[in-house]
């Protein structure tokens, strides 16, 4: 009997046939999800990541709920054209404080995930209010309504602190703190230099033109520093990860 025929054996016996299909299971389940064990293994050590500022993370959420993802993504893939249009490719490290990242893979419009400091805070609320007025063959839409959107930041830090349950490291300094840091951000004329120094590289300044904080200061803070932290004049990329 050849040894493929051997398999009537198992066939034919229902107990034997699950019994071997829970050890091929097992395997592959194992194969599968061992190496998440080890996911740390493949974020590398740079210089210059840090959570989100309260007004960042405010902004992020705004980004979220209004499907900025569903045009855009936040991922610049290691080939080369990709690398030459948006910069330095993506790496996991910048993702690491993201709950849930911003990957994806509908590019409507362009990546987004180093275009922080690209445009001028000027030219983001001109886009943002009305694309078409700095793009005219644009076809996004406008979300000038955010500025009629004011925020007071005072729940922002509770919303850190749930982000520290899932282990981003927010001090709690940085949550004593959240309220005004949040309002102070989007203030060029505040004491900003305790909140540079518990965010360093965070744009400040008054994104909206509007004395109070809205949702569109927020968004703004939130695009203009996304790609900008980590210093790739220092990063040496390791090839055996
Ligand atoms: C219907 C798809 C669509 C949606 C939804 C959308 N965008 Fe866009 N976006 C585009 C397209 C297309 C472009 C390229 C043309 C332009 O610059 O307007 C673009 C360009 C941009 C740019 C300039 C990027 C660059 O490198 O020039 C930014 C910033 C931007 N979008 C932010 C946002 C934000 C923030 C949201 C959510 C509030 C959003 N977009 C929602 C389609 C979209």
């Amino acid at each position: 009997m050849a040894l493929i025929d051997k398999h009537v054996v198992l066939e034919r016996s229902p107990s034997l046939l699950l019994a071997f299909s829970l050890t091929v299971v097992t395997i592959g389940g194992i194969v599968e999800i061992a190496p998440l064990f080890w996911l740390e293994n493949t974020i590398e050590e740079v210089d210059g990541m840090r959570p989100y500022s309260p007004l960042e993370l405010a902004g992020r959420d705004i980004y979220i709920r209004e499907g900025c993802y569903v045009c855009h993504s936040q991922m610049i893939r290691p080939m080369r054209d990709e690398v030459e249009r948006y910069g330095p490719y993506s790496l996991a490290a910048e993702s690491m404080y993201d709950h849930p990242f911003q990957w994806g893979s509908k590019r409507t419009g362009p990546d987004l995930a180093r275009v922080g400091g690209r445009y001028s805070n000027e030219w983001q609320l001109a886009h943002l209010i009305d694309p078409q007025s700095v793009v005219p063959e644009s076809i996004m839409p406008g979300y000038g309504f955010l500025l009629n959107a004011s925020l007071d930041g005072d729940d922002i830090g509770d919303l850190m602190r749930t982000h520290r349950i899932v282990g981003v490291p927010y001090t709690d300094e940085q949550i004593a703190n959240a309220a005004s840091d949040f309002r102070v951000q989007a203030d060029p004329d505040a004491d900003w230099d305790a909140m540079v120094e518990r965010y360093p590289g965070a744009a400040i300044g008054n994104f909206d033109g509007q004395p109070q904080v809205t949702e569109m200061d927020a968004l703004i803070a939130y695009l203009q520093m996304l790609g900008t932290l980590v210093d790739f004049s220092t990063f040496v990329p390791d090839a055996s990860r």
